[in-house]
């Protein structure tokens, strides 16, 4: 099946499993109806040749200066990412059945993959699902851009302004003990949550304790920050928000 056949047939399982739940929370549908096909746009990102690749960034690594220093973003996306992705292709390579295999239906059903290789793909494949998203939700543009009218209005019935908002994420991100992500999720309805994951762990995942579509996150690892603003996760979480693209995260609220 090419890809374009596969991506219609994609398309109309998820409008077929939308219109038979009608509403629903996100736990209604199984992970291959809801994240499948165009969820998340260009994340899907289909192995080529049956191997994952890192992805590029849309900017230089120096490009998120001084928010975030470029030797942290080099390092970040050129050793952790692609470790992640190295280690990801080896997994798949102990289990043939999995070759082909979109990285979203991957890290969307970590209980259907092989008990020998489920801890990698959950590590791995969450932690190039995850980075792979994170490169994507910051640019060098990020003061130009402002959530959308819709975003505005669901983060205001939920949290009342977006600087309401702003505190409780970061006090989410803050909150994370150890390795993980602070993560603001939606459901089909688009009513928004704050929710955090440990270490690689994503909330498209099957396994996740709420699950849900990421629009928003963040990477506290300190590997995330650590040359720049050692110990004082507070302060990275306080330069995040001058390179969000709230642009992107506007786009991935209104997909679905
Ligand atoms: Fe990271």
């Amino acid at each position: 099946m090419n890809n374009s056949n596969t991506n219609s047939r994609r398309s109309f399982l998820k409008k077929g499993a939308l219109a038979a739940i009608g509403v629903g929370v996100l736990n209604s549908l199984t992970a291959n109806e809801l994240y499948a096909g165009t969820v998340n746009g260009n994340l899907e990102m289909p192995p080529v040749d049956g191997a994952f690749e890192l992805p590029k960034l849309d900017y230089a690594y120096g490009a998120l200066e001084p928010f975030i220093d470029a030797k942290t973003m080099e390092i970040h996306h050129s050793k952790h990412h692609q470790t992640y992705v190295t280690k990801l292709n080896e997994a798949i390579e102990k289990a043939p059945e999995l070759k082909g295999k979109s990285l979203m239906e991957l890290v969307a059903n970590i209980n259907a993959a092989p008990e020998s290789v489920r801890t990698a793909i959950r590590n791995h494949g969450g932690g190039h699902f995850n980075h792979s998203f994170f490169w994507k939700l910051m640019s060098p543009d990020a003061k130009n851009t402002t959530a959308s009218a819709e975003l505005t209005a669901a983060i205001n019935a939920k949290w009342t302004s977006m600087d309401n908002f702003k505190v409780e994420f970061a006090k989410s991100a803050t909150g994370v003990f150890g390795s993980g992500w602070a993560w603001l999720i939606k459901d089909k309805e688009n009513n928004l949550s704050l929710t955090t994951t440990a270490n690689q762990d994503s909330p498209i995942m099957d396994i996740a304790a709420m699950r849900g579509k990421p629009i928003l996150g963040i990477d506290v690892w300190e590997h995330a920050y650590y040359l720049k603003h050692q110990n004082k996760r507070a302060d990275y979480v306080a330069d995040f928000w001058n390179v969000l693209d709230w642009n992107q995260v506007s786009k991935w609220f209104m997909e679905l």
